[in-house]
């Protein structure tokens, strides 16, 4: 065999094993997805005012993540404040689909601060950057370490949060701010400032849009 067929079935070798590779990792991945979303369409089914302000799609279709790893990935895969009951099977399956998640960076252009980019975290099921494609709803989720505060911000998608483990009090422009533990939600009309707490306790939440998909959220300057 000559120098240049050694390199050529070299090359070849090299790159089918490393496809294999990548497809076995994209065989767990989506392993680890398809156990998240069955989660989620079993706990937003079975909460009755979640489902009022939207359905579980019905229009799923599966895309293809990038992994993109910030900080409180990190948090959140060594956390263990948040306390949940019937919501921990979704709870788990967000912790563990956590290596393999683009994780968001809302407000890295913003002078949010370094603690809240280091602490805040975000990352989407259903929707841009997600492992699922929806017309009709968008899904993330959001967590909170105790001890820090998510700003006054607005956009136009209507929004509801469910939390599913720990504790956060909630803000909404206009309305009595109140404290929510597992299976609490809080609504948020378009545009309608709010803002989320944690104190003594970390808190998570799945998150959905039910429309405005095209603007992200802003800090809201002035109330
Ligand atoms: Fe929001």
């Amino acid at each position: 065999m000559s120098p240049l067929e050694q390199f050529f079935r070299q090359f070849t070798q090299d790159s089918l094993i490393e496809a294999s590779k990548g497809a076995e990792m994209a065989t767990q991945d989506r392993a680890v997805w398809q156990q998240l979303i069955e989660q989620a369409r079993a706990m937003h089914s079975a909460h009755e005012q979640l489902t009022g302000f939207c359905p579980f799609p019905d229009d799923l279709r599966e895309q293809d993540v990038v992994p993109y790893r910030i900080a409180p990935a990190d948090l959140l895969e060594g956390e263990s404040g948040l306390f949940a009951s019937g919501s921990a099977g979704l709870r788990d399956a967000f912790v563990a689909a956590s290596p393999f998640a683009t994780w968001r960076e809302t407000y890295k252009d913003t002078d949010i601060g370094d603690d809240f980019m280091n602490r805040f975290g975000c990352y989407s099921l259903i929707g841009e950057g997600g492992a699922f494609q929806s017309a009709q709803m968008w899904a993330y989720v959001v967590y909170m370490p105790e001890g820090l505060h998510y700003p006054w911000h607005h956009h136009p998608g209507e929004e509801a949060y469910v939390v599913l483990g720990g504790e956060a009090e909630f803000f909404r422009h206009g309305e009595e701010p109140q404290v929510l533990r597992e299976g609490g939600i809080s609504v948020h009309g378009s545009n309608q400032p709010h803002a989320m707490t944690t104190k003594e306790h970390p808190v998570m939440a799945y998150v959905v849009w039910r429309n405005g998909f095209d603007v992200g959220p802003q800090l809201t300057e002035n109330l």
